[in-house]
C-alpha cells in the first residue's frame, strides 16, 4: 500500500529572493508531455520563481536524455520529483493486430493500455494528495501563486484559492475531439482520467496552448463550446526543447558527418516516437517503400532488425537507434521528414522549415496530421507508401509553404509567445511595476 513512500530531491536551484512570484508547474509521467511542460517551466523562470514537478522515477531519464543538465545553476527553477509508484513504466507496446493493413484507423488501445493509463493518474493523483496534505513545505517553496497543469493531471486535493492555468501541449484541434471522446468511453476503463479532466476544465482561471494563434485561432469557438468555460486561451507555441549550447556527442557528430556527404534534398528521416513499440508488419511497409531512398530511419527494435532491412546500401542508408532530432531537421541533406505526428516532433519540423510525410497511430496524432495537411506543409500517408514517398520528393508546393510557416513559428517564438509568457506571470505577480520595463 502506498502511503508513506514520499520523498522528494531538490535536484537544482535555491530560492533567490523570498516573496518572488512562484507558479508550481506539474507533469504527468510521460515524456512527450514533460517535455514541452519543462519547456514551458524554463521560459516561465525568467520572469518569476518556478517549482516543477514530475514523477521522480521520469527525472533520472530526463537527466540521462541531456534535457535538465543545463539547468543546474538555476536559481528560479526547481526540480522536484514526486515519488508516486510509477517506477514501472512499460513503453506502449503496440501489436501487429492493432494497425490496420489500410494504414490510416486509429490503434484502439487495449483494456490493459487504457487500464495502465488510467492507473499511471491514479497514482500520481494519491501521491499529489499525500503531499499537499502532509509536509509540503519541506519540498515545495510556498506560497503558490499559480498551479499549470496538464488537463489529466488530477487536482482535487487543491485549495480552490491558487489559479489553475491547464497546459495543452498540443493544439486545440486534438483537445477538442479529446474532449469529445470522453462521452462515447463507455468502458469506464478510463473513469478516473476522464473525471479529472471534466474537473479540471471546470475549474480552470486560464488555458495554455502549446500551438500559435495563427494555426488555431479558427478553432477557439469550438473549444469553448466543447469545454464550457471561457477562460482566456494563451497561445504560447512552439515550446520545443534547447539546448543548442550543449556539446555535440560523438554519436552525433558521427551522424552529422555522414549527412554531410549526401546530397542537397536527397536524405528522408524516419522517427516514429518514443512511446510505441512498432510491430513488424509497420516496419516491412516502411523498409519496402524506402528500399530505393536514401534515409536515416531512428528505429529501437525489441530484437534484432527484420530481414526487411537486412541489406542496406550503408553509404545512403543509416538506422540508428537513436537520432539528435534538432541537429538532423536543421541539416540541409534532408528531404523530409516521415513521422508519427507527434505535436513536439512537427513543431520542431517546422521551426527548421522541413516538409512533413505523418503517419498517425493513435491519440491527437490523427488530428495534428490533419493540421499539417491544412497548413500545407506535407500529407498523410495513403495507402500506398511508395505512391506516397515519390510524391513527397517531387511535389514543391509543400517546401514553399513549409518556409513560410517555418518564418511565422519563429516570429511566435521570439515575439508573441514570449509576451504571452510575460502575460501569464503579470497576472499573478504582487509587484506589476516589477515587469513594466520587460
Ligand atoms: C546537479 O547538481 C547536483 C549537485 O551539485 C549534482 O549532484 C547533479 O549530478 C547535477 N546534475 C546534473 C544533471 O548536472
Ligand atoms: C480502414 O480500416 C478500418 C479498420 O479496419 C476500417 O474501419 C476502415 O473502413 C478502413 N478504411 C478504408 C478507407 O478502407
Ligand atoms: C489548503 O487549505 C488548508 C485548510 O484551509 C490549509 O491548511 C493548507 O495549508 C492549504 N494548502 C495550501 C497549499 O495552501
Ligand atoms: C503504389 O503506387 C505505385 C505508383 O503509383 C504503383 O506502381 C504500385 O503498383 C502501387 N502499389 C500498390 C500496392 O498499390
Ligand atoms: C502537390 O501537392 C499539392 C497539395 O497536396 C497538390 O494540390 C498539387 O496538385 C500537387 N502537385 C503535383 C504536381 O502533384
Ligand atoms: C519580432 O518582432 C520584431 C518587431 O516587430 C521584428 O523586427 C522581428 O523581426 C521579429 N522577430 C522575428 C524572429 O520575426
Amino acid at each position: 500500500m502506498f502511503v508513506s513512500c514520499i520523498f522528494i530531491t531538490l535536484i537544482c536551484g535555491l530560492l533567490s529572493t523570498a516573496n518572488a512570484t512562484h507558479i508550481l508547474v506539474i507533469a504527468p509521467p510521460f515524456l512527450s508531455h514533460m517535455i514541452p511542460s519543462l519547456e514551458l517551466a524554463k521560459q516561465l523562470s525568467s520572469y518569476c520563481h518556478v517549482t516543477f514537478l514530475t514523477s521522480i522515477y521520469r527525472i533520472n531519464e530526463f537527466e540521462r536524455k541531456g534535457f535538465i543538465s543545463d539547468l543546474n545553476s538555476s536559481k528560479t527553477l526547481d526540480i522536484v520529483g514526486l515519488v508516486d509508484g510509477n517506477n514501472h513504466f512499460p513503453g506502449l507496446t503496440i501489436e501487429e493486430s492493432q494497425i490496420s493493413s489500410n494504414n490510416t484507423a486509429q490503434i484502439a488501445f487495449d483494456n490493459d493500455q487504457r487500464i495502465l493509463f488510467n492507473e499511471v493518474l491514479v497514482r500520481m493523483g494519491k501521491a499529489l494528495h499525500h503531499l499537499f496534505q502532509t509536509d509540503l513545505q519541506s519540498s515545495v517553496r510556498l506560497p503558490i501563486d499559480m498551479i499549470i497543469a496538464r488537463s489529466f493531471v488530477p487536482l482535487s486535493f487543491l485549495n480552490a484559492s491558487i489559479p489553475i492555468h491547464l497546459f495543452l501541449p498540443s493544439n486545440l484541434r486534438g483537445v477538442i475531439n479529446y474532449m469529445r471522446s470522453q462521452h462515447t468511453d463507455k468502458t469506464g476503463q478510463l473513469k478516473e482520467a476522464y473525471d479529472y479532466v471534466r474537473e479540471n476544465i471546470h475549474q480552470a482561471n486560464g488555458f495554455i496552448c502549446n500551438s500559435l494563434k495563427e494555426f488555431d485561432g479558427k478553432y477557439v469557438e469550438e473549444f469553448y463550446q466543447s469545454s464550457g468555460n471561457l477562460a482566456p486561451i494563451r497561445f504560447i507555441g512552439p515550446l520545443v526543447f534547447n539546448n543548442e549550447q550543449s556539446r555535440m556527442t560523438s554519436q552525433t557528430r558521427n551522424i552529422i558527418d555522414w549527412l554531410d556527404k549526401q546530397p542537397i534534398g536527397s536524405v528522408i528521416y524516419i522517427a516514429f516516437g518514443s512511446i510505441a513499440n512498432l510491430p513488424t508488419n509497420v516496419i516491412d511497409s516502411v523498409a519496402c517503400a524506402l528500399k530505393h531512398h536514401s534515409f536515416i530511419w531512428s528505429l529501437k527494435t525489441k530484437s534484432a532488425l527484420p530481414p526487411s532491412l537486412h541489406n542496406l546500401d550503408s553509404d545512403h542508408q543509416l538506422i540508428v537507434d537513436w537520432a539528435p532530432q534538432r541537429a538532423i531537421l536543421s541539416h540541409i541533406s534532408v528531404a523530409f521528414f516521415f513521422s508519427h505526428g507527434g505535436w513536439n516532433s512537427l513543431l520542431e519540423s517546422m521551426i527548421h522549415g522541413k516538409v512533413l510525410l505523418v503517419w498517425p497511430f493513435f491519440a491527437d496524432q490523427f488530428d495534428n496530421a490533419l493540421q499539417v495537411v491544412d497548413m500545407g506543409v506535407g500529407r498523410q500517408v495513403s495507402y500506398n507508401l511508395t505512391d506516397d514517398i515519390q510524391h513527397m520528393l517531387l511535389n514543391g508546393s509543400y517546401a514553399k509553404r513549409a518556409k513560410e510557416v517555418q518564418e511565422l513559428v519563429i516570429d511566435a517564438r521570439e515575439n508573441t509567445s514570449k509576451k504571452q509568457i510575460l502575460d501569464i506571470v503579470r497576472l499573478i505577480s504582487k509587484n506589476q511595476h516589477e515587469y513594466d520595463e520587460l
